[in-house]
């Protein structure tokens, strides 16, 4: 059910978390579907309700950045510290960072490995509702595994049955967290996101390597590199391509440019050819346009720069054949 943020439902959404069950909030990315990160059977549900293949390990939100260490153990390397301070400028915010995992956590939380990612989000809403639980909430992108994730309370009731969904309107970047590994030497960025590799590079002092997630052995690292991913059940093509139904396809452009093929349905990501605009739009207008109406869903590449690695990123993988 989908109920608005007052500070009630935050409140009732918390005692829920408490005793185990499945919440979904709003974050600045998307929608998460989250769980007591120290409950093991509440991890559990979250793979269950989205078919998540139990080795793809969840993100641990908390409140703030004195509460990280409960979660991960800093102690076992002194550049670890050094480094969280360097990113912390980026908390709270779209930011996932990958540490060594406190032995106690569940080990369903890590898909088994023993790093644990952390996040601090900006939402309000998420906010609030990790200061009333009192607890690390884990938290999936609230989908299907494999579909779109979430940018508003509705995408979520439409996808999954969860009890309560905290309505925090539509998310303002719309892309899922960057995720940057401090385990290895360089540090790795696993997933781009809002907070590019260069703000990364440079708050850090040190190269952050980019893995090249279709090629790259070490996209193993992060389950979430799988080539196919994010996809709506209607084909995606990604515009330069020869391979587009004539008549039947959606065309979603960055800017406004006019297709060159017969389009039966047109829309614009940002007037403004903004990309920070039209990250908070894409996931959303593929939420709108996989109702079945189409042959396939044309998207118009955008410039491999700044927000657009991220956007590109996932239309890559969405693009993906099955
Ligand atoms: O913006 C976000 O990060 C959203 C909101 C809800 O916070 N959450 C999200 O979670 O996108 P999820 O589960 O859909 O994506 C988590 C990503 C996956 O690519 C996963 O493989 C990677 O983070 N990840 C999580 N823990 C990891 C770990 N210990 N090592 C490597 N990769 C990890
Ligand atoms: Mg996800």
């Amino acid at each position: 059910m989908i109920l608005p943020s007052t500070s009630e439902n935050i409140t009732k959404a918390a005692a829920l978390l408490r005793e185990g069950k499945l919440v979904s909030f709003p974050t600045e990315t998307v929608y998460g579907l989250g769980a007591n990160a120290l409950d093991a059977s509440a991890i559990e549900k979250i793979y269950a309700l989205k078919g998540r293949p139990s080795s793809n390990p969840l993100i641990v939100h908390v409140e703030s950045i004195d509460r990280i260490s409960n979660v991960a153990d800093l102690e076992s390397n002194p550049f670890l510290i050094e480094n969280l301070k360097k990113l912390s400028k980026f908390w709270p915010g779209p930011l996932s960072v990958v540490l060594p995992r406190k032995k106690e956590l569940p080990a369903q939380l890590s898909g088994g490995r023993d790093t644990v990612a952390v996040r601090i989000p900006s939402h309000p809403v998420a906010l609030a509702l990790l200061k009333a639980a009192k607890i690390p909430i884990a938290a999936p992108s609230a989908n299907p595994s494999g579909y779109i994730s979430p940018t508003t309370a509705e995408h979520v009731e439409g996808m999954l049955n969860v009890e309560i969904v905290l309505d925090g309107g539509p998310c303002k970047v719309g892309i899922e967290s960057t995720v940057v590994s401090l385990c290895s030497t360089p540090p790795l960025l696993l997933r781009p996101g809002f907070i590019t590799v260069e703000q990364l590079s440079e708050a850090l002092g040190t190269e952050v390597k980019i893995i090249d997630s279709i090629n790259d052995s070490e996209a193993l690292l992060s389950p979430g590199m799988l080539k196919h991913h994010y996809s709506p059940k209607t084909p995606l093509i990604l515009w330069p391509s020869t391979k587009v139904p004539e008549g039947d396809a959606a065309w979603v452009t960055f800017s406004g440019t006019t297709p060159s093929f017969k389009a039966k349905t047109l829309r614009v990501l940002s007037l403004s050819g903004n990309l920070e605009e039209a990250g908070q739009n894409l996931f959303a207008t593929l939420h709108e346009l996989d109702n079945g109406a189409y042959k396939a869903i044309v998207v118009e590449s955008c410039p491999d720069t700044g927000i657009g690695k991220a956007i590109m990123d996932r239309l890559r993988r969405a693009a993906e054949n099955k």
